[in-house]
């Protein structure tokens, strides 16, 4: 179907064993994971194979036992495309993350974890977890998980940890979230957080894939998020998705980054031109993208967000600095 299979995804971070989470802060738990009673997942849980595995996982007796990780039981997996497929797994109530986060994933091999960070796609007050990978044939991690099935066991870190969230960026006009190929999948979790729309007008999803069928999820943002119960009301008055695609037809099409440049973007979505001083970034995805649009984010003065002082623009660049 490709050339060449997609890159590595910043936010997927396939392929990026030697992450170094020294010196990154363990994340606080989210207040409203705290405070606000969980609400139905988004994501099917109905059919008997995902409930009696939800069943089997929260009757086991686990001793207690302090590792890195905690070990969960796959719920449902999903292909996408021949390179993309995502999953479902159970979720310790004791790992907490917010909205934006990644942590590390993976699997027991001959004995040992081998593991990848990915972004949580699931909302952080859901009562599952989900991440979506690609699938690359010769990857150690994905040639492997990419065969996982309900009632697998897979590993989850117990260190959330990223710089995508919206407690680093100041209060603006319109948040644009830049997402290429897995990139999409920390956005998936910040939009389903009523927390991400307080300090915008607008919050501008925008997903850049090379085909069609890599824009993943997208019934859940244009049909399902919508009429969500709690979401609903936010997400139509301030969600607006914007997906794009550079290798194949269709409605919108070109890179991300040259949609912006050349003013189409905003200009498709009726919104006034990007504006540093109103207007807030966060990116995530392609090395590509990252390091051509992140240089000029920073040549142009735009200041970047840290968790200690709020900025105008954030990107998961734990991939680039590795
Ligand atoms: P393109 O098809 O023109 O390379 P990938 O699958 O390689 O991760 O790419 C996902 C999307 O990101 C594709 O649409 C790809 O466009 C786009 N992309 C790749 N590199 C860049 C870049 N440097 N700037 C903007 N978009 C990019």
């Amino acid at each position: 179907m490709h050339s060449q299979p997609p890159s590595l995804s910043p936010c997927l971070l396939n392929g990026f064993k030697d992450l170094t989470l020294a010196g990154v802060q363990e994340a606080k738990p989210p207040g409203l994971f705290l405070t606000t009673p969980p609400v139905r997942p988004l994501d099917n849980l109905s059919s008997p194979a995902h409930l009696a595995a939800l069943v089997r996982h929260r009757r086991r007796d686990i001793p207690p036992k302090m590792s890195a990780f905690f070990e969960e039981r796959v719920l449902s997996v999903h292909h996408w495309t021949d390179t993309l497929f995502s999953f479902i797994c159970t979720r310790d109530p004791a790992f907490r993350f917010k909205s934006g986060q990644f942590t590390m994933i993976g699997l027991l091999v001959d004995g040992k974890p081998l593991l990848r960070a990915y972004s949580m796609v699931s909302g952080h007050w859901d009562e599952t977890l989900e991440f979506l990978s690609i699938k690359v044939q010769d990857g150690p991690l994905t040639s492997r998980l990419q065969h996982i099935e309900v009632g697998d066991t897979v590993l989850i870190g117990r260190k959330p940890v990223g710089t995508l969230l919206t407690e680093s960026l100041l209060p603006g006009r319109n948040l644009y979230m830049l997402g290429t190929g897995t990139g999409l999948a920390p956005f998936m979790s910040l939009i389903r957080d009523p927390e991400t729309y307080e300090p915008f007008e607008r919050v501008v999803l925008v997903h850049g894939c090379r085909t069609v069928g890599e824009l993943v999820y997208e019934d859940l943002i244009k049909d399902e998020l919508p009429h969500h119960e709690l979401l609903g009301e936010l997400v139509q008055e301030k969600l607006i998705y914007y997906p794009t695609v550079t290798r194949e037809a269709y409605a919108r099409q070109g890179r991300v980054t040259d949609l912006i440049f050349n003013g189409k973007l905003p200009t498709d979505l009726g919104l006034p031109q990007i504006d540093k001083a109103l207007d807030r970034i966060m990116l995530c995805g392609s090395p590509g993208l990252l390091t051509d649009y992140g240089a000029w984010l920073k040549a142009n003065d735009w200041a970047e967000g840290t968790n200690t002082h709020r900025g105008q623009y954030v990107i998961e660049k734990a991939f680039v600095e590795r």
